[in-house]
């Protein structure tokens, strides 16, 4: 057998060697008449592109080809006899090439005596080659022209690939910087929140420890007045207690809403009726709850609990930023919680107070988790908890606020949770 593997490294002055690419260009002849290696070896000695030489490859058969191929993985074009082994051997070769080896940088350049046996057309079309040639009509400048086409092609294919690695390297590498990045965003939130609830857990408990402290000076004297006034501490303790093991629960179950249709109306009246129970027994007195609702609205999808539960934080805020307000004679403090349809199938409800407002420069931090200006009497989760109820719902909440004068909270639904959630996408979108 003759020698498979040989170099030609002559250099046309005027190219210059791209950056990044060295070394000779690989060409694989495949063809089972000893002839054509010689005379493909005398045609391409001179032979260079853009300042590298070749390297010449020979197979004289299908079989010979694939090893080579296997060993050479880099050959940049693939000169192709089609009969060899059998008629259609040379085209089976450029199918396993494709299919097989699943290389499709490689240049395949069919080189056929017999373009009866495989005709140019159906071979374009059937096989993924990239030209034909008929070797009864191939002159030296016809076979320059091919291999430089190809050769040009291979290049701007392997460029185009180093870039997409490039590109997809630096991608991979952005998102896993990303990904580390949201990790040790989520750890430390995690760990704030942690600290957050142990920090209130531990005011409640010194709340308690105080009525214990109070009951049990008392036992000791028999003072059941004092005892009195120590269980009154220990019951606000666990009152408070309670409330943070609520908030907390609601601010962990609202992820998965249970949507179904309902009257924004009927919620808003079962909240009035318990509100006034409540009003009755805890001794709120003065302040006024009132509805305005729109009997025409219609039905909205939303969880029941959800909402019931977000509308009671708004109101309950509402009670206790009137509580907070010293009213001039004649004024007392009114919460009013009217609803009403907006056009496109939106619907609006409003939390509305003439309570103590909030400072411009508290707004930024009332959404925040655990931030009370209520001292003992508040754990801060009543807005969040709120914020995400509604934005699960794919819904708005906007606030309008005066210090000194009160506060209007707005829940803005669609009666179309999917409408919402896109609303908010799309705006996210624009906005980000
Ligand atoms: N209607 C309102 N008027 C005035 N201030 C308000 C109103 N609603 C909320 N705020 C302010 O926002 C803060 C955060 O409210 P949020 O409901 O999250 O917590 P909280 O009411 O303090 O405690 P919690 O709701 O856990 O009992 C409140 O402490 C208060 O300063
Ligand atoms: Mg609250």
């Amino acid at each position: 057998m003759e020698e498979r593997e040989e170099s030609y490294s002559f250099y046309e002055e005027d190219e210059q060697q791209p950056e990044g690419q060295t070394g000779l260009w690989k060409i694989l002849i495949v063809d089972d008449d000893l002839e054509v290696h010689r005379a493909t070896r005398s045609s391409l000695a001179e032979f260079s592109f853009q300042g590298r030489g070749l390297l010449l490859l020979f197979a004289a058969s299908a079989a010979e080809a694939r090893k080579l191929l296997t060993e050479h993985g880099d050959t940049a074009i693939i000169l192709l006899d089609v009969v060899m082994e059998d008629d259609l051997a040379g085209l089976n070769f450029a199918k396993y090439v494709r299919e097989e080896l699943k290389n499709r940088f490689v240049r395949i350049l069919l080189r056929t005596g017999q373009p009866g046996i495989a005709p140019e057309k159906s071979v374009i079309v059937n096989y993924d080659i990239n030209g034909f040639l008929e070797k009864s009509d191939l002159t030296m400048q016809k076979l320059y022209t091919a291999i430089i086409t190809c050769l040009r092609s291979y290049r701007d294919i392997i460029d185009l690939e180093s870039a997409n690695i490039a590109l997809k390297t630096e991608f991979d590498m952005r998102m896993e910087a990303e990904r580390k990045m949201a990790e040790q965003a989520q750890q430390a939130a995690i760990g704030l929140a942690i600290a957050q609830i142990i920090h209130g857990a531990k005011n409640i408990l010194n709340a308690l420890k105080g009525g214990k402290y109070i009951i049990e000076s008392a036992l000791k004297d028999d003072n059941l007045e004092l005892i009195r006034k120590g269980w009154d501490v220990t019951k606000i303790g666990i009152s408070r207690m309670e409330d943070l093991t609520c908030g907390l629960l609601d601010l962990s179950r609202f992820n998965r809403l249970e949507i179904k249709s309902h009257s924004l109306n009927e919620v808003i009246k079962e909240i009035l009726a318990s509100c006034r129970n409540s009003q009755a027994c805890s001794g709120i007195g003065d302040i006024e709850i009132a509805a305005d609702m729109d009997n025409s609205l219609p039905e909205a999808m939303f969880d029941y609990k959800a909402i019931h539960t977000a509308l009671m934080n708004l109101i309950c805020n509402a009670v206790d930023a009137c509580k907070d307000k010293e009213y001039n004679e004649g004024e007392s403090g009114r919460v009013t919680i009217k609803t009403y349809p907006g056009g496109d199938g939106y619907t609006y409800v409003e939390v509305e107070d003439n309570g103590c407002g909030i400072k411009p420069e508290e707004m930024e931090n009332i959404f925040k988790l655990f931030y009370t200006t209520k001292h003992s009497n508040g754990n801060g989760l009543g807005l969040s908890i709120t914020k995400k109820i509604i934005e699960e719902h794919g819904g708005r909440l906007d606030i309008d606020s005066k210090l000194g004068r009160g506060t209007k909270f707005t829940i803005v639904l669609h009666k179309d949770r999917r409408h919402n959630l896109k609303y908010n996408t799309q705006k996210e979108n624009h906005d980000g």
